[in-house]
Parts: C-alpha cells; sequence; structure tokens
C-alpha cells in the first residue's frame, strides 16, 4: 500500500506548487483587472465619441480613469452610468407659459405674490444703500442692441446680473424700440464670489452680518431706473432658478449667460439655458460675456466651443460676446 501514497517528495512538490499557484494567482488576477480596466477605459471613449459627435483627438488619454475602474468597475457597470451624461441636462421642460403672465408666473411662484418692492427698501439696510451704484463688465456692449433689435424679445432671461448693469441698459433698449411689454427675468445669487468686496471697485461695498447687500443695491438700481415693472428676479443659484424656469414652462427669446465664469459653471448653465429656447421652429439666442478672458484657464470660452460642437453650431463673436443663433430648437 505504501506505494500507493505520494511520496514525500511529490508531497512537498504539490504543496510547494499550490503555495506558487496562489502566490501567482495575485499578480493573475491584477493583471486581468488591469486588462479589464483598461478595455472599460477604451470602450467608454469610443462611446463618447459615437454619441456626441466631439473630436477628441486632442483631448490625453482617460489613463487616471483606469487606474480607479478596478475598485469601482462594479458600480461603473450596475449604474449604467456612460459620458453621455455629462451633456445630458433632460430636454423636457413644462407647457409653455404666454409671455404675457411670465411676470406673475414668477411673482407668484418666488414671492408669493407681493412684488418684492412693496414697502423697499426694508429698514435694516436703508442707511447702507446709495442712490445708485450701477457697475458691471461690458454690460453696455453693441452686441445688446444687435440682439434685441434682431429677436425683438417678449421675455429676455439674464443669468448673472449683479447690480444691474447690462438688465438695465437692456431695459433701456427695449423702451427705445418700443417693446413695452418686454420682461426681463434676472438670475443671481447675489452673492458676488468670495472675497469680490476686496476689489477696488467694490472696496466701498457695505456689509451687513455678512450680507453684501447686493440684491438689495440691485433692487434699488432697479427703482431709481422705473423699471420695477420691467424686470423679475430670481435669487437663487443658476442651476436651480434654471431648472424651475424649465418645470414652469417659462421660455425666452434672448438669454444671456454671465454669472460663474469657470468651465463647468458656464458649461451647466450654457446647457440649462438652451433648454430654455421654445422647441420648434421659433428659436432664439444665447449669449454671453467673457469669451476672450483669459481669467479661470479661458473656462468660458472652452465651454462655449465644447457646446458648439456637441450641437454642431457656429459660434459668432460680437466684441467680447459669443453669440448662438438657434434657428430651430428640437
Ligand atoms: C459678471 S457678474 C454679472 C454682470 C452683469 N451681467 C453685468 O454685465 O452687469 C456675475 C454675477 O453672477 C453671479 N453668480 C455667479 N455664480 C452664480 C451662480 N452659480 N448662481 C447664481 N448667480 C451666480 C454673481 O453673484 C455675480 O453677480
Amino acid at each position: 500500500m505504501k506505494h500507493e501514497s505520494s511520496p514525500p517528495l511529490l508531497h512537498h512538490h504539490l504543496r510547494y506548487s499550490s503555495r506558487r499557484i496562489s502566490s501567482l494567482a495575485k499578480p493573475v488576477v491584477y493583471f486581468l483587472c488591469l486588462l479589464l480596466a483598461y478595455s472599460l477605459g477604451y470602450l467608454s471613449s469610443s462611446t463618447r465619441n459615437n454619441n456626441n459627435n466631439i473630436n477628441n483627438d486632442k483631448l490625453p488619454p482617460a489613463v487616471h480613469v483606469n487606474a480607479v475602474v478596478c475598485r469601482t468597475a462594479n458600480t461603473v457597470i450596475s449604474s449604467g452610468f456612460t459620458e453621455a451624461d455629462h451633456n445630458n441636462f433632460g430636454a423636457v421642460c413644462g407647457e409653455a407659459v404666454p409671455p404675457q403672465d411670465v411676470r406673475s408666473k414668477i411673482m407668484e411662484r418666488v414671492f408669493k405674490g407681493t412684488s418684492p418692492w412693496e414697502n423697499f427698501p426694508p429698514p435694516h439696510v436703508d442707511n447702507f444703500l446709495r442712490k445708485k451704484w450701477v457697475k458691471g463688465w461690458g454690460s453696455k456692449g453693441a452686441v445688446f442692441e444687435n440682439l434685441i433689435r434682431r429677436v425683438r424679445p417678449k421675455t429676455i432671461i439674464e443669468v448673472g446680473t449683479f447690480l444691474g448693469a447690462s438688465a438695465l441698459h437692456m431695459v433701456d433698449l427695449t423702451r427705445k424700440l418700443g417693446l413695452d411689454d418686454t420682461q426681463i427675468i434676472c438670475i443671481d445669487d447675489f452673492r458676488g464670489w468670495p472675497g469680490f468686496s476686496d476689489h477696488p471697485r467694490m472696496k466701498d461695498m457695505k456689509m451687513v452680518n455678512g450680507d453684501v447687500l447686493l440684491m438689495y443695491q440691485f433692487m434699488q438700481n432697479v427703482v431709481q431706473a422705473n423699471a420695477t415693472e420691467s424686470v423679475v428676479y430670481m435669487p437663487f443659484s443658476s442651476g436651480s432658478a434654471l431648472e424651475k424656469l424649465c418645470e414652469w414652462g417659462v421660455f425666452g427669446e434672448l438669454i444671456e449667460v454671465d454669472a460663474g465664469h469657470d468651465f463647468h459653471s458656464a458649461w451647466s448653465d450654457i446647457n440649462r439655458a438652451f433648454k430654455l429656447l421654445k422647441p420648434g421652429s421659433e428659436g432664439g439666442v444665447i449669449f454671453g460675456h467673457d469669451y476672450f478672458t483669459a481669467a479661470d484657464n479661458r473656462g468660458v470660452r472652452r465651454a462655449v466651443n465644447l457646446f458648439a460642437r456637441v450641437y454642431n453650431l457656429t459660434v459668432q463673436i460680437d466684441g467680447q460676446h459669443w453669440v448662438f443663433h438657434i434657428a430651430n430648437r428640437l
């Protein structure tokens, strides 16, 4: 029977081999994992090319993405996430509110039906406001008149209002062109940006309990311009305000995008603004400032150019502004 049992040497060999296999298994699994990661990275980058018609020739390879895929592969696969989701801001908004009802819709939904200018200014800020203080950047560029003459909008949406320089310029233009019923919806969180009041042009801004009073000074400027009936505002982040307008069916024919100037802010604002042009043949115009600004790694310009590529549009330039004429939003 002795001969049936394995010789000690063979035992030792088998034990050694299985230890070797298990110690080999780790690198093999690791290699397979890397292979899977590489394939996923390759597949996702080709999907992106097909779906969005973006020319990725100049984009760096997604190597850093592969490095984390091993740990997250299951999540990625089971959530069905694709890079096309980055461009998907949803397309369906509520049924269109007629232009003559846009103002009352916003007054109802944002201000419970009472004009925010009633009993303005409130006592706690009264002493801090200037009679009129309007400052902006490129806020009176020729583009405003060119576009308002051409589009003759009933509803203008401005994303990024600050003290109201560009909005009030548009009020002047609509009056001059006899567009007396045009409403301008101003969207701004009225916070500026961290530290903005250190800017030499803003250093005189007063602060009450940490509030820089931008909204109140904007309201005061609107009062001074006798424009409280032409302007309505939404003091919220651009993302939440634009999404609500979409949900409520408030569309515009002319939309200015001039809020956050980093790539991601500009990208999401432009995409959300696009949804607020009425679908169908009416079309409209989206435009904005700072196409040429060097700050933020030219975030606005990158976002505008990417949008043009995704939707096959031409970027037109008017002074410092970029402009998209959209003839037919499907
Ligand atoms: C360049 S200023 C707008 C200037 C204005 N269009 C003009 O020409 O007079 C940018 C404004 O966008 C606002 N802003 C920036 N990011 C925002 C965001 N995510 N949501 C709402 N407002 C924002 C800031 O508070 C600031 O008032």
